[in-house]
Formats: C-alpha cells, sequence, structure tokens
C-alpha cells in the first residue's frame, strides 16, 4: 500500500491518510512553548497536508484545551475530519489519575463531543484500562456509546494483548494505540499480528520519540529542568549517547534523500507492515509538515536495508513503555 492510499480504520467504515495530528502537545502540558495562534495553525495545516485524523483526549489539557482548539479550528470543516478521542483518564489537580469505570466513560464522552461541538466521534478510545474496573466493563460501556451514536467506533490504548483480547470480545475494536517507533517495537512480537488477522488498525505514538528522532535536538542539547522529557531513559546518560549516534546515520541516510529526518523517521514507520497510521505529535505547522512530507516518499529496499544496520549497530533501547 503507497503512503499516499487512505487506509482503513480497522472495521469502522472509515479511511485515513497514514499521518495523523496527534493533539497532545498543543494542550500545553509537558510540551513548553504552545501558544493558541500556532496551535490553530497546525490543526488547520492538516486540510492541506491531506491529513484528515486528529487523536485529541478528555485529559489533553486539564480543561479539555486540546479538544476545546480542535473544535474552534476545524469550525465548518467538522465532517472531513475523522476524530479520535479518549476516555477513563483526568486531571487530579496537576496530576493523572485513571478512572474506566462505565459511568465515568458516559461523563467524560458527553463532555468530550460538547468540548469537540459535535453529537458523535469517529473512534473513541479507552485511553488506559484502571487497575480496579474489569476491562469488560469499561468496553460495555463504550459500546453502548456506539448503541447510542455517540461514538462511531470502538479503540483501546496502553493495553496488553490479554486485554486488548478481553475487551474486543465484549466491544470489537476498530484501533489500539500504543507505543512504537524505531526504539521501542516491542508489539511487533504479538499484538501486531493479532491486530492485523483481526483487522484491527494499529494506531502508533511516539513515532518521533517526542522529538529526539526529529534530529533537532543536539546532542549537548541544554534542556530546561521543567521538560518532561527528560525523565524518559531515552532522554539519559548512555542511553542519550547512544540514540543521538543513531540519529547521525539516520542523517546521512535522509540527507542522502534529499530529505528530513522526520520525513524518513516517520516514512520508515509507515513501511511496518503492522503499522496503520502515525500518530504525529506537533505544536507547530512546520513540524506537522515534515512528518507528513512522509506521505510523499517510500523509502527502498536500499535505505531500509540501511536503517535496519543503524538500528542493529545501536543495539536494544532501553524501552519507556512496554508492551509486546
Ligand atoms: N494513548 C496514549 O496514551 C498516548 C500517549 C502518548 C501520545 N499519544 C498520541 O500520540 C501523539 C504523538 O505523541 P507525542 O506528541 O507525545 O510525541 P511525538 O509525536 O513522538 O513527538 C512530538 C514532539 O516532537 C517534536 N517534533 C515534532 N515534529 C518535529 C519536527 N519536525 N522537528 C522537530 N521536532 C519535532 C515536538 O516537540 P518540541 O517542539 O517540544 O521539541 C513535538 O511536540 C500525541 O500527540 C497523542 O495524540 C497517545
Amino acid at each position: 500500500m503507497s503512503n499516499t492510499d487512505r487506509r482503513p480504520l480497522g472495521n469502522s467504515g472509515f479511511e485515513i491518510a497514514p499521518v495523523a495530528l496527534g493533539c497532545w502537545p498543543i494542550a500545553g502540558v509537558t510540551t513548553l512553548g504552545t501558544n493558541d495562534a500556532d496551535s490553530l495553525a497546525t490543526i488547520r495545516a492538516c486540510f492541506d497536508l491531506g491529513i484528515n485524523h486528529l487523536d485529541t483526549a478528555y485529559v489533553y489539557g486539564p480543561n479539555g484545551e486540546s479538544e476545546m482548539l480542535i473544535r474552534k479550528a476545524i469550525e465548518g470543516r467538522r465532517d472531513e475530519m475523522v476524530i479520535a478521542t479518549k476516555g477513563g483518564i483526568h486531571f487530579e489537580g496537576d496530576k493523572m489519575a485513571g478512572d474506566a469505570r462505565p459511568e465515568t466513560l458516559h461523563r467524560e464522552c458527553e463532555e468530550s463531543l460538547r468540548r469537540l461541538g459535535t453529537d458523535r466521534v469517529e473512534l473513541y478510545y479507552l485511553h488506559s484500562p484502571d487497575e480496579v474496573t474489569p476491562i469488560e466493563q469499561s468496553a460495555a460501556a463504550i459500546r453502548e456509546l456506539i448503541e447510542a451514536g455517540k461514538v462511531r467506533s470502538a479503540g483501546l490504548c496502553n493495553a496488553s494483548l490479554e486485554q486488548i483480547q478481553a475487551f474486543h470480545s465484549v466491544c470489537p475494536l476498530a484501533a489500539v494505540q500504543l507505543p512504537y517507533n524505531m526504539l521501542q517495537r516491542g508489539i511487533e512480537q504479538e499484538t501486531m499480528p493479532w491486530c492485523g488477522e483481526q483487522g484491527v488498525a494499529v494506531m502508533v505514538y511516539w513515532v518521533l520519540m517526542k522529538g529526539l528522532l526529529a534530529g533537532k535536538l543536539p546532542r549537548d542539547y541544554q534542556f530546561d529542568p521543567a521538560d518532561s522529557r527528560l525523565k524518559y531513559p531515552m532522554y539519559q546518560g548512555d542511553e542519550w549517547q547512544r540514540n543521538q549516534d543513531l540519529v547521525d546515520r539516520l542523517r546521512e541516510i535522509a540527507d542522502s534523500a534529499g530529505w528530513s529526518v522526520p520525513q524518513l523517521v516517520t516514512a520508515w514507520t509507515l513501511a511496518q507492515s503492522g503499522v496503520t497510521a502515525a500518530l504525529c505529535g506537533a505544536k507547530r505547522p512546520d513540524q506537522i509538515r515534515e512528518s507528513a512530507a512522509a506521505l510523499d516518499v517510500e523509502l527502498t529496499g536500499v535505505q531500509l536495508a540501511e536503517i535496519d544496520q543503524a538500528l542493529a549497530e545501536r543495539g536494544e533501547a532501553v524501552s519507556n513503555r512496554n508492551f509486546k
């Protein structure tokens, strides 16, 4: 399948471009230096870039800032977008907390629809199973939301294969959403093959590992102490240095093709057979433009082999979240 082709969003009947806009950075919680003008321009840029899928969540912003920006940005053009939002995580003070109980999902979904200014979303995810609610109960709640016409299809994020299967047995899934990038490939083992067999779309996040794989953070980059990326092992000590070595190799490969590093990395992601779409986070239009440029290119066998070689030299990285 070419990158310019729309891909089925599982069994939902919707089709999406394989690059989607991840709308977490615009919430301005962990991403520094966001502002509404850039955020609105970033969302609006999607119309020209051929991106028709926006990924947000109830918890993207303490007061739903991400959902409300989407409403404003797509006013008058809502039907051109396949919107995904999520429930089951909320803010308590400045911390996030999980609550995947059915009544919570019903309430949060209503509020998300209000913030988005719409009567339905095309995809509604359980953001994460919580520690006490049986996942079957959360799945049944999302099935009810589908039956009520508020949600067109179901998704599940941050779950093991066992949890995915349990959810799917109660409420058939259109999509799962999990972390995946060049340095974090655990889901290739079990989850991707199972989803492929079942026709469940695999939507991957952290394609650029929050900027590390965009190739624009120099080795000696002075992180603001408030930069939340510092908590990830990939941004620390020897892991950081080895990841920078990898980025140097990727830059050589990208340069020789006349591409940017984000373009190369996103194109590699789209070339992985188990991946339906890359959720690319951005806070400015130039960022999503670079990721969307992956839609226009396809890696050659030689380039793929060079990347494989670079990854083999890098060796296994310490993952930030482990799913198989
Ligand atoms: N379901 C879940 O639990 C879950 C978890 C995480 C993410 N997600 C979804 O997946 C999306 C993607 O994840 P993410 O946004 O956390 O991470 P990401 O896509 O790996 O990285 C996004 C960050 O990378 C930097 N970046 C992007 N394009 C760039 C470019 N061309 N040049 C330089 N830097 C660039 C920007 O950071 P700076 O400008 O700040 O450097 C941007 O905020 C999210 O927005 C969200 O929709 C879901």
